[in-house]
């Protein structure tokens, strides 16, 4: 199945002329990362050369594609746009929703059953606006991205931040918040800081038990889950051309594990190879004829240190088998020392658990390696002492894999086949051996390994690896097994040691797939009516927010002073939360409850100016809205780090929140709140925040004369009767203005449309 090719010819139309420009106004050779950036940006005008780490670029991505989970509060967004169909080529995958327990089939039947309600919407949705749609067990988002849609040069985002994972075909791909995927689902630019860059040289071949997925965890132990932050990472040498295309996708998948914007390789035969097996010959061809420009330049990789900001080199001939953890990805021990780290960490050696798949490592390689190792285990007659459970990452990876018969090789080692989605990898799984809390460690081929993230058991020690070294841990039963070096025992008492894994980049008799799970846009979506129950507790259609009047910031009133750290988690809290993320109303339920009292130490629990009581803070903001007033909210340093999570502006402008003012904030939350039509601001003399006092009323004295670098005066009214008056200084542009005078960005595009 081909797609979108000729959006692709058209994008390759314009890279040389793009990269020749930036050659020429950089001054020198360009590494891929540069090239795939320079040659999206959103004006097309190659005639700056920009400051790494520092300047904000507008860029034009080639696709979006969003998860399930994600994918609704973005779509309930860009239905307020008032555009007849998306800008860019967009996908919806449902893959999040679906809890692995009984095995594929039923699985499947009880996610339909549970979830039909966003799964009817996800696609209705799409089916209006020309989305692609992925149904649930149609596989995991990045897998059937690497399948189908991405493309060597390409420039992708995607709500979910393992969107990284289409590296592994020479894109730069990047995971955002469903507020960036919106602006570009309606045709507005999305912008990045232009990312530092970090090379990463690969020599040497892989060999024996080590795999793609070693390269990574090796990369994670040198930098840790921070060390890649606002860098992408490229990949190089000849080490990288030896690697698999869906080897490369691991290595990038994780480089979300060490905080990276992005990883990428160049265009090589790997990914020639692999475009060709999934029926992209064309994209090839297209690719083999501008693929000097699908790499970085010969320079830069003969010369590394002078083109990158880091560089780190890695022989894969002497690189070792690894597995990471517990409870954090950079935790890097090679196979064979675990045993002595885990007696004195007291991490459990037994193993319950290996589990198989996820978007990092659920290829046709990774796959028929692992089935290799548990092929082993039937012929030597080791009985597995570990359970095992196996996601495909796609459906045609499971048609294929079941056709060639590999799925049979686990089921006869008594592994459940789990549907074709995330199941565990999310914390989708009813883990039937274990239902307390009990210590205890899994093995598993996933990226993520924090606690409580595979089954909600804080005391889990689940470890990553390489989908071979997972199922040799599970078949020995034992974290310190190095099969390596190691014998085990069979079930005749005899002394057997695994053979080395062995397995197939790509099946022989090529991929296959009977229903593939995808289902293309109608034509004409203007008849098609998205459906959302009203009396649905999970789904809620949006209304435009109303744009916040001049004369309704005279007498606002202090919903919380927050106190020290307060991030997008306490905000909006994830966790049970979750289920109501397309649900506005429902799920502002959760609205800054876990943010800090600065007059009590306490969460949830402020006073109402209204009734002099305390209460939670959305019920308190609630009788403040019911009674027409605005709020503000004070807070520190830093507001709103962490994620991009738009529900986090989304639901203090749902409740009436007109302004937050605060020492200093994260970046995407302030521009979050500027989309949303609210007033971000910060103490143009932080220690005012001092002077902030519970019962205090706000009154914006010049807000009639908002305007670009002209600070905010706000008189401050304390229960006293006495008053200061601060400045509030602000970052809106003019454009940004108009999104608050129209009520939200999305107001302003709509009305701009009609
Ligand atoms: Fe799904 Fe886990 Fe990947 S949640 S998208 S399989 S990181």
């Amino acid at each position: 199945m081909a797609f979108d090719i000729d959006m692709i010819k058209s994008v390759y139309s314009k890279v040389a002329e793009r990269v020749d420009a930036a050659r020429e106004i950089t001054g020198k050779p360009l590494t891929l990362a540069e090239k795939i950036l320079y040659s999206h940006l959103w004006d097309g005008k190659t005639d700056k050369a920009f400051v790494r780490g520092k300047d904000y670029v507008d860029f034009a991505p080639d696709r979006i594609a969003c998860q399930d989970a994600t994918a609704q509060m973005a779509l309930l967004q860009f239905m307020q746009a008032g555009k007849k169909e998306v800008a860019v080529p967009t996908t919806v995958h449902c893959d999040h929703l679906i809890q692995a327990k009984q095995g594929a089939q039923k699985d499947l039947k009880r996610a339909n059953e549970t979830s039909n309600e966003v799964f009817d919407f996800l696609e209705s949705v799409s089916n209006k606006y020309g989305i692609g749609f992925w149904k649930p067990g149609a596989g995991i988002i990045h897998q059937v991205v690497l399948e189908n849609y991405a493309f060597p040069g390409g420039m992708m985002i995607g709500t979910d931040s393992h969107t990284v994972n289409a590296g592994g075909l020479g894109m730069v791909a990047i995971g955002v918040g469903g507020a960036d995927a919106v602006d570009v689902m309606a045709g507005m630019p999305w912008e990045l800081k232009f990312p530092k860059l970090i090379g990463v040289k690969l020599t040497g071949e892989l060999n024996g038990w080590t795999a793609s997925k070693d390269v990574i965890l090796k990369v994670a132990g040198i930098l840790t889950v921070k060390g890649g932050t606002g860098a992408i990472v490229e990949y190089f040498g000849p080490g990288a051309k030896n690697l698999s295309a869906t080897g490369k996708g691991t290595i990038c998948n994780m480089g979300a594990e060490i905080g990276a914007t992005t990883s990428t390789f160049g265009y090589d035969e790997s990914m020639e190879r692999f475009l060709r097996a999934t029926d992209r010959a064309d994209v090839a061809d297209a690719a083999n004829e501008i693929k000097e420009y699908l790499t970085g330049d010969d320079e830069v990789y003969a010369n590394p240190e002078q083109y990158f900001d880091e560089v780190i080199e890695i022989n894969l001939s002497e690189l070792r088998p690894h597995l990471n953890g517990p409870f954090t990805p950079d935790l890097a021990t090679p196979v064979g020392e675990l045993g002595e780290k885990a007696a004195k960490n007291d991490w459990p050696i037994k193993v319950d658990w290996g589990l198989i798949g996820s978007c990092t490592n659920s290829s046709y390689e990774d796959l028929s390696r692992a089935a290799s190792i548990a092929q082993q285990a039937i012929d030597k007659k080791l009985k597995p002492k570990s359970d095992f459970g196996i996601n495909p990452g796609s459906e045609q990876i499971r048609y294929t894999a079941e056709r060639d018969g590999l799925l049979e090789v686990f089921e006869n080692l008594g592994a459940t086949i789990f549907t074709n989605a995330c199941g565990p990898c999310i914390g989708q799984w009813d883990r039937s051996d274990r239902k307390g809390e009990e210590k205890n460690t899994i093995v598993h081929s996933f990226n993520r390994n924090f606690s409580k993230r595979a089954d909600g058991n804080p005391n889990t020690h689940a470890f990553v690896g390489s989908p071979e070294m997972v199922a040799a841990i599970a078949i020995s039963g034992r974290l310190d097994f190095d099969p390596l070096n190691d014998t085990l025992i069979n079930e005749d008492g005899e002394e057997v040691k695994l053979d080395v894994p062995v397995g197939l980049e790509l099946p022989t008799k090529g991929f296959a797939v009977e229903e593939n799970g995808y289902l293309a846009p109608t034509e004409d979506g203007s008849k098609v009516e998205v459906k959302v129950a009203t009396d649905s507790e999970r789904l809620q259609l949006l209304t435009p927010f109303v744009p916040i009047k001049d004369s309704e910031l005279k007498e606002v009133k202090l919903l919380i002073k927050a106190f020290g750290k307060c991030t997008t988690d306490h905000i909006s809290m994830a966790g049970p939360w979750l289920r109501y993320r397309g649900h506005l109303d429902n799920i502002s339920n959760n609205c800054l409850i876990g943010a800090v009292n600065a007059y009590n130490k306490k969460t949830n629990f402020v006073k109402s100016q209204l009734t002099g009581e305390y209460g939670g803070v959305p019920d308190t903001q609630r009788e403040y809205k019911a009674k027409g007033i605005k709020t503000i909210v004070v807070g520190d340093h830093n507001y709103g780090e962490g994620s991009s999570r738009e529900h986090a502006a989304m639901e203090p402008r749902h409740l009436g929140v007109a302004a937050v003012l605060v020492k200093s904030f994260a970046r995407i939350h302030e521009t979050n709140l500027k989309k949303q039509g609210m007033l971000g601001l910060t103490f143009a003399n932080e220690n005012d925040y001092d002077l902030i006092q519970e019962d205090d009323t706000f009154s914006f004295l010049d807000i009639e004369e908002f305007a670009p670098d002209k600070p905010l005066t706000i008189e401050v009214t304390h229960a006293d009767g006495s008053k200061d008056t601060i400045k509030a200084n602000h970052t809106y542009n003019d454009a940004q203005i108009a999104w608050y005078r129209e009520g939200s960005a999305l107001n302003l595009i709509k009305k701009q449309n009609a």
